[in-house]
């Protein structure tokens, strides 16, 4: 026997999450998590899975029956869509702008379909053209795949539009909404997107850990037209559906794996949040506070990544200026400031800072926050800003 460690219950420090996700987790969230826990198949459960069925049709404007959070991270909703909808051979055309563009080529290599990439420069919205050019040249592409809200870099693509010209070649489309979902408008049914996920930690600001998805009809066509078994069991969506049953058919659920319930509460707290705010107006303040925080960062003389147009409202790309310390000022700001801001990854490490603004974490109050620790970590370093610039700027947006 070796000694049991002396270890005391963590507490973490109270932070303003101001990075691309996890958002902060509203207090109703988290008490609702604290709520005794249930049987996974307890009828009064029950009740609740289907409530947040109806609640997440809602956030992905869908009339899918086959929407549900699968019970795991964002990557393992963009995992589930390619092992299901993807067989040995098939090719499918990834339009990729960012990391998570390129996560999603590497999970077509591993369903060992044909991969067929259709790239633009980080910082850039994925080009319909190019899209439109690589079906033509590639007539039998059985889905096109491409991120909504790239994350990596803070920029938003045309859903609808490529969508629309997959649908064209007759392709179906997988559309990751992991960073889009209640932040900025996202309309499945009207969009006509097949397969889409997300993830629960950034616009619906729950703890993160689960995956909200979406199939439609054409989706379920396909994966029962399969002829090759899905070869992963925890998402074989035919084996999920029996856990978390189809509402119209009534038929009983059965058991799949054990649900994390507690988790699930959160999850279905922050969808009520959400449908109290209800999306537009949630829209609204996501841009609202974005044109405030931009003002403000113009103010203190630094530049944004992303051309105006393409710009996401919840995820604001800085550039690092010249002679700047890029990871001493996200050091300063998180052990100063108790506010966390992310850094650039793969080809943008260090050459941006990361503001995210979703969710709950998107307030007036937060922008003012943030704009009063950068600029005096800034001069910290030596950046000549005139001290109080950004706040007056920022504020002249939130009184229009
Ligand atoms: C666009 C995008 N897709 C997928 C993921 C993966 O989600 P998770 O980290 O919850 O697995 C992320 C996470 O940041 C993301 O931003």
């Amino acid at each position: 026997m070796t000694d049991a460690p002396r270890i005391h219950p963590f507490h973490p420090p109270k932070r303003v999450l101001l990075g691309p996700g996890p958002s902060d987790v509203h207090q109703r969230v988290l008490d609702a998590m604290a709520r005794p826990t249930l049987g996974h198949l307890d009828p009064k459960f029950c009740d609740m899975m289907e409530q947040m069925k109806t609640l997440l049709r809602y956030a992905f404007q869908t009339e899918n029956q086959l929407t549900f959070p699968l019970s795991a991270p964002g990557s393992v909703g963009m995992e589930s869509c390619f092992v299901n909808l993807v067989e040995p051979g098939d090719k499918v055309i990834v339009c990729s702008n960012g990391v998570f563009g390129r996560r999603m080529a590497e999970n077509v290599k591993r369903s060992r379909g044909e991969l067929v990439m259709v790239e633009d420069a980080w910082g850039t919205a994925v080009d319909p053209q190019k899209l439109e050019d690589a079906l033509k040249a590639n007539t039998d592409t059985k889905v096109v795949a491409f991120v909504h809200a790239e994350t990596s870099t803070g920029v938003e693509s045309d859903a609808k539009l490529l969508t629309e010209i997959a649908h064209r070649y007759g392709a179906l489309a997988i559309c990751d909404a992991v960073t889009s979902l209640t932040c900025i408008p996202l309309l499945v049914d009207k969009w006509d997107i097949d397969a889409i996920y997300s993830g629960s930690q950034k616009g619906l600001s729950c703890t993160p850990g689960l995956s909200p998805v979406s199939f439609g009809e054409r989706a379920i066509a396909r994966i029962k037209q399969r002829t090759s078994v899905v070869q992963s069991w925890f998402m074989d969506l035919n084996l999920v559906m029996g856990y978390w049953g189809d509402s119209q058919s009534g038929a009983k659920r059965t058991y799949h794996h054990t649900a994390p319930i507690n988790a699930l509460y959160g999850l279905h707290e922050s969808l009520v949040m959400l449908a109290e705010e209800g999306l537009e107006p949630r829209w609204k303040r996501h841009r609202h506070n974005h044109l405030g925080l931009v003002a403000g960062i113009e103010a203190m003389g630094l530049k944004l990544l992303v051309a105006e147009k393409s710009r996401l409202p919840q995820l604001n790309s800085i550039i690092v200026p010249e002679g700047i310390n890029e990871p001493q000022v996200r050091a300063d700001m998180l052990n100063k400031h108790d506010i966390e801001i992310g850094a650039g990854l793969g080809d943008l490490a260090g050459k941006i800072f990361r503001i995210g603004l979703m969710g709950s974490s998107s307030s007036q109050q937060n922008v003012i926050t943030c704009l009063v620790a950068l600029e005096s970590v800034l001069a910290e370093q030596g950046w000549k800003v005139e001290s109080g610039a950004a706040v007056t700027a920022a504020r002249e947006v939130f009184t229009t």
